[in-house]
């Protein structure tokens, strides 16, 4: 997986690098590579953003320096770049991010992500340059590099090899192995702490009834994300 991240802080990334999935990930043949829309832009004085037509407040990414930076490293116009390789715009407004559209973005050989600053981009950016709109969730971060780093974090440890174990992938929160619920509770030792007693079906090594309990409460759990009222509780 190659992914380039488009952004007016590349030094932000730097702790991200360093986390273990993404060492692993990048040791095994990922990249991520950074343009900076500063390094780019056709304006004096270094200018990537200005005040918004209309007005307003906060100021608005140009079109022509994204257009920049893409032409600086792709070498094309950015209009016809969509059609080989999803270019992603990080905005609240997008669509938003979930395990389906993780494990969408992690079967791509190539992503490239803008995040912005100030009040986003000027909308031709988005209209005309990229493919996809996305959103880690519905409220307002400063700038798209949180959550730049939120795609590149779930769509890397989606990859081949990034975990030690390949099942704890498989099987975790949202999953189609746990049909998009949420995951099941974990426990490890003591087995008991402060009078707190683990679930006696794990310890008892019968692996198709720990699967059974485990599913249910997965499926508990799911139905406390939609609200639905909660099954007393039978005695595992
Ligand atoms: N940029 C600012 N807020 C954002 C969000 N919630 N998701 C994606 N990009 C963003």
């Amino acid at each position: 997986m190659e992914i380039d991240i488009f952004t007016l802080f590349p030094d932000a990334f730097a702790w991200f690098e360093r986390q273990r999935h993404v060492v692993g990930a990048l040791a095994r043949g990922s990249r991520l590579g950074y343009v900076n829309y500063r390094d780019h832009t056709p304006l004096s004085a270094g200018q990537v953003d200005d005040t918004p037509f209309g007005g307003g407040a906060g100021m608005v990414l140009r079109v022509d320096v994204v257009e920049a930076a893409l032409r600086a490293r792709y070498g094309r116009d950015p209009v016809e770049l969509g059609r080989e390789r999803r270019v992603i715009v990080l905005t609240p407004a997008g669509r938003l991010l979930d395990d389906e559209l993780v494990d969408e973005l992690a079967r791509e050989a190539a992503l490239t992500l803008l995040s912005g600053r100030y009040e986003g981009f000027d909308q031709r950016v988005t209209d005309h340059f990229t493919t996809d709109e996305v959103s880690i969730g519905r409220y307002v971060l400063a700038g798209g590099e949180l959550a730049a780093m939120v795609v590149c974090d779930a769509v890397l440890r989606k990859l081949p090899g990034a975990l030690g174990h390949e099942d704890s992938a498989f099987e975790e929160s949202f999953s189609k192995a746990l049909a998009g619920a949420p995951e099941y509770p974990h426990y490890t030792r003591p087995a008991e702490y402060r009078g707190w007693r683990v679930p006696e079906i794990l310890l008892s090594g019968h692996h198709a009834r720990i699967r059974e309990w485990r599913q249910e409460q997965s499926r508990r759990r799911a139905e406390r994300e939609r609200g639905a009222p909660e099954p007393a509780a039978p005695e595992p």
